[in-house]
């Protein structure tokens, strides 16, 4: 586990601005990195991924949730999101569902606000806990 004092924000960011250079956002236009470190020490990333038919384009965090299983799976721990611009961006409401199942409330995320758990971002998640009850 790696703790969180001694997390590297930049090289994460510097990941996502580099997926985010991957984009595949011809209909938006607007471009979105993401990269995440896991609690065994790796760092994965994503990219938006769009669709001539709109409704089916893929966030950055799809690209990222997928890498994390497929590479080991593992617990989120960071993570860090950004726009076109390479600026810190708050990921979108079902990305933060997506990050819930496998970072949890305290994963801590990059916002324009600082450096916020996910329990802040999105308060009384509805997670895995709930239908093991
Ligand atoms: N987008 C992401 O990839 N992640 C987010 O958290 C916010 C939005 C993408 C979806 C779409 O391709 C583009 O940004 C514009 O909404």
């Amino acid at each position: 586990m790696t703790s969180p004092a001694r997390v590297d924000w930049d090289e994460l960011r510097v990941v996502a601005r580099d997926a985010m250079s991957r984009a595949y956002a011809p209909y938006s236009g607007y471009p979105v990195g993401v990269a995440a470190l896991v609690d065994d020490g790796r760092i994965i990333s994503g990219c938006n991924v769009e669709n001539a038919s709109y409704g089916l384009g893929l966030c950055a965090e799809c690209g990222l949730v997928s890498q994390l299983q497929n590479t080991g799976g593992g617990r989120l721990t960071h993570f860090t999101c950004v726009d076109g611009q390479g600026d810190i961006l708050v990921p979108c409401g079902r990305c933060r569902q997506l990050l819930y199942e496998f970072g949890g409330p305290d994963m801590l995320l990059q916002t324009p606000e600082g450096v916020l758990p996910l329990s802040e971002m999105l308060p009384q998640a509805f997670g895995p806990e709930h239908l093991t009850k």
